[in-house]
């Protein structure tokens, strides 16, 4: 069994700064990625839009300009969405917008994941002019939907949790004052989400990851596989049908891939874990894993990895192709970061990618 695909943009991914983004660049052009929507939570964030990076932030000018030199160029498109914080203004988003550097902006629940700290509460943005400037300029926004600020059975519970009460108190009215304001609900985890997303307008679209597809919590307890810690946290078997469900549909165009790989070189540490799965290299695999990829299902398979991301983001489905085959193979360790499945223990995927 063998496909050929065009190539795919992965439209949530974590590339960091420095040396070690040329390996991660690299691993993701050698799974047959020709664009990336970058994350901007790196250190200092890429909070600005344009001109000179400080100690402060960044700007987005500056971060696409290291991505592009570490070996990015070789992308047909790279988004940097900007790092919404108390400081973002309407006239930052207008002006950036204009510019045409401006595509998209990320929200960050204050202090809910890896480099968060400095987002602000949902509601300012929706008050002080942030999202109506951005519906007026047709901006995307990339929602990390989780409630910050929770802890103990509310955070993490059999009823509920940050993203369940994120998506339940939070989103209908975000899309009820804004109704067409483009959203992406990233890496969703709830059948919560998953529902919210299919009753919406086709402005509302989610990513998922390949982690979310195939694990449970009960993966990431059994044995204490740490290499599975990410933010939001896997999920119950039920939540993980639902995102099965909606990303396997003949009919899907809402849903995505967005593998929010996220390399970290030291995942444990005396008082905790870093949350972040990295899956440089081997995100096709998984994703083929998880739908059980075979001839019936290869145009929704195709539709999920290669076309309905770009058609939201209005970017140009890829002339290049890739090949998956199933056929196992032994995958490359780029850098310092150790891919998700070598961190669980598998010395092989299933599926042999090549260009
Ligand atoms: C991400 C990271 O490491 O930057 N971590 C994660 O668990 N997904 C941040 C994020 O997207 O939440
Ligand atoms: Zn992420």
């Amino acid at each position: 069994m063998k496909f050929t695909l065009p190539k795919w943009y992965d439209l949530h991914v974590h590339f960091r700064q420095g040396a070690p983004m040329e390996n991660y660049i690299q691993a993701h052009l050698d799974m047959g990625c020709c664009g990336v929507l970058a994350m901007p939570n790196t250190k200092p964030p890429v909070t600005h839009v344009s001109g000179k990076n400080t100690e402060q932030y960044w700007t987005i000018e500056n971060y696409l300009s290291d991505l592009k030199q570490a070996g990015g160029e070789a992308f047909d498109d790279i988004i940097v969405p900007l790092y919404l914080t108390g400081e973002t203004s309407a006239k930052m988003i207008t002006e950036g917008a204009k510019d045409g550097i401006l595509r998209a902006c990320k929200y960050y629940p204050p202090h809910g994941t890896t480099n968060s700290e400095h987002g602000a509460d949902l509601n300012i943005y929706m008050e002080n002019g942030v999202f109506s400037a951005m519906e007026e300029a047709g901006l995307i926004l990339n929602i990390h939907g989780e409630e910050h600020g929770l802890s103990g059975e509310t955070y993490f519970g059999e009823s509920s949790n940050a993203e369940d009460y994120f998506y339940k108190n939070h989103m209908p009215k975000l899309v009820k004052k804004f109704p067409s304001l483009k959203i992406v609900c990233e890496h969703i985890t709830t059948k919560t989400a998953a529902d919210f997303v299919n009753t919406a307008s086709d402005d509302v679209v989610a990513t998922i990851t390949p982690q979310h597809l195939l694990y449970t919590v009960a993966d990431l307890l059994q044995g204490l596989k740490y290499h599975l810690y990410c933010l939001p946290l896997l999920k119950f078997e039920k939540d993980r049908n639902a995102l099965l469900e909606a990303a396997t549909d003949k009919n899907n165009t809402k849903f995505f891939a967005g593998t929010d790989s996220a390399p970290h070189t030291t995942k444990a540490t005396e008082c905790g874990c870093a949350a972040g799965c990295y899956t440089g290299g081997i995100a096709p695999q998984l994703y083929a894993d998880a739908f059980n990829l075979n001839e019936d299902n290869l145009e929704t398979f195709k539709n999920f990895l290669c076309l309905n991301g770009p058609q939201f983001y209005g970017l140009d489905v890829s002339k290049e192709t890739f090949t998956l085959e199933k056929k196992p193979s032994t995958p490359v360790i780029a850098g310092n970061a150790i891919p998700l499945h070598t961190g669980l223990g598998h010395d092989e995927l299933n599926w042999t990618l090549n260009l």
